[in-house]
């Protein structure tokens, strides 16, 4: 699962990833829209979280964000300026049903109406994320991911937003990265709800899973014409060493980091013959529920940004297995202190590819920040761009190499609020001027926009 690193000169052009490849831009609710409390917007575990002391970097929020809310007619002429097909966003489930059910807010199906019809009306095809981690704080004060009723409340959700927008939307994911929601927000208790320790992170896992399931049957079977996905954080895993203590401890995180939510819907059931703490899982299953999880999904988005290498460690219970820090080893590094490993992605790829029924591929996700200054008006982000080139010629490559792969999604659109991080790392390909909300495309965008303007 090796691959040749890249050329120096990036000569690839949009098309030699083949008609049908999805080129486009994700984003997420929490991280974009602001307007937290406008028009009767429910908060959220975020607008919560971000409240308590010492959760996020100089206590930042995502109260205004890039004030997408207000300014998206701008933002998608600007997505249309860059040539960009596809924009992928979430719907902030507090914004359409503020407590998280029963009542529906009218101003909140009107803002979703807007994006959309705006999008179509500037020939951008929206992808609707449905749950990109921002759960409504009513459902979290029930217990939230941990409590059983999750299953009904987000069924209702999903049935709700498939029939307002199923008409104009065909491109559906399920759920945002389930492993960073559940491991951060219900066993580190860095992300909302700040939750800790594996009696919370085990029931918002299974939770989770059936939830993934639940999503992909309901928009399938109200949306005629879907395409169904959901996404998935992954990372290439290394061990430190041969010992065998460190490749078994490189096993269990790859269980843990890329296979806990993916095997269970494809049939296979949880990972938890190589990590056996997941056997625990099985006591929050009720019957029938393995079948449950199960969902053919169209497609399946994958998100990888980077490569850990992990060692055995005695330290930490359960996992007995601990991540080397990038900034420890003699590697490049962004400003989140993630390894820049191009050929993670082509090693993404090829292992998705390996579980023999997933239609479709489609790289939801891949970025970078880098410290951005505008210089006479402009900023050049020559980092950034590299970043960009090299792991899409591992794409490139993993396509030539004969495995499936058939979008890519760049992270992000406008740099916007980077959860604990705040708005410190900046990943956007165009600038966000935070105190005016001026947007500048940076070079790395204007480069996108040149690479994508001869899509078909
Ligand atoms: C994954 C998440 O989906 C997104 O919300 C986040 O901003 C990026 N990765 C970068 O960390």
């Amino acid at each position: 699962m090796s691959a040749r690193a890249p050329s120096k000169q990036f000569n690839l052009t949009s098309t030699d990833f083949g008609t049908g490849f999805s080129w486009g831009i994700s984003t997420a609710a929490y991280q974009n829209e602001g307007a937290h409390n406008i028009d009767g917007k429910g908060p959220s575990i975020w607008d919560t979280f971000t409240q308590k002391k010492g959760t996020i970097y100089k206590a930042q929020n995502g109260q205004t964000a890039c004030d997408f809310f207000h300014r998206y007619k701008a933002d998608i002429l600007l997505l249309k300026e860059m040539n960009i097909p596809n924009f992928r966003f979430s719907l902030a489930w507090s914004r359409l049903l503020p407590k998280g059910y029963g009542h529906i807010s009218p101003q909140g199906v009107d803002f979703y109406n807007r994006v959309i019809d705006f999008c179509l009306e500037c020939g951008i095809r929206p992808w609707i994320t449905l749950y990109h981690w921002d759960l409504p704080q009513a459902l979290e004060d029930h217990g939230g991911w941990m409590n059983r009723d999750i299953l009904g409340w987000f069924e209702d959700y999903v049935k709700l937003c498939a029939s307002l927008f199923g008409d104009r939307v065909t491109h559906w994911m399920v759920l945002n990265e389930p492993m960073v929601f559940t491991g951060a927000g219900y066993f580190l208790g860095v992300h909302a709800p700040g939750k800790k320790g594996l009696k919370s992170f085990l029931p918002a896992v299974h939770h989770a899973t059936l939830c993934q399931a639940i999503g992909g049957k309901v928009v399938r079977g109200l949306v005629p014409n879907a395409e169904v996905g959901t996404t998935f954080s992954c990372s290439q895993i290394n061990a430190f060493s041969e010992k065998s203590k460190d490749i078994r401890a490189a096993q269990k995180a790859d269980v843990l980091l890329n296979r806990l939510f993916i095997e269970p819907a494809l049939g296979l059931g949880y990972p938890s013959e190589d990590l056996p703490i997941l056997k625990r899982l099985d006591s929050f299953k009720k019957e029938g529920d393995d079948q449950k999880l199960l969902f053919d999904f169209d497609f399946i988005g994958i998100q990888n940004y980077t490569r850990e290498v992990v060692k055995h460690s005695y330290t930490v219970p359960y996992l007995h297995a601990k991540i080397v820090p990038a900034t420890d080893r003699p590697v490049k590094t962004t400003l989140m202190d993630w390894e820049v490993h191009p050929p993670s992605i082509y090693n993404m790829i090829a292992k998705f590819n390996a579980y023999s029924n997933i239609p479709k591929i489609i790289v939801t996700e891949n970025g970078a920040a880098f410290s951005d200054n505008i210089r006479n008006g402009a900023v050049h982000d020559p980092e950034r761009l590299g970043y960009l080139q090299q792991y899409l010629y591992q794409v490139h490559k993993a396509q030539q190499d004969g495995y499936k792969v058939s979008g890519y999604f760049a992270w992000t659109f406008t740099d916007n609020f980077e959860w604990a991080e705040g708005y410190f790392p900046r990943f956007g390909l165009v600038y966000t001027d935070f105190p005016s909300q001026r947007r500048i495309i940076k070079s790395s965008g204007k480069w996108y926009r040149d690479f994508l303007g001869n899509v078909p």
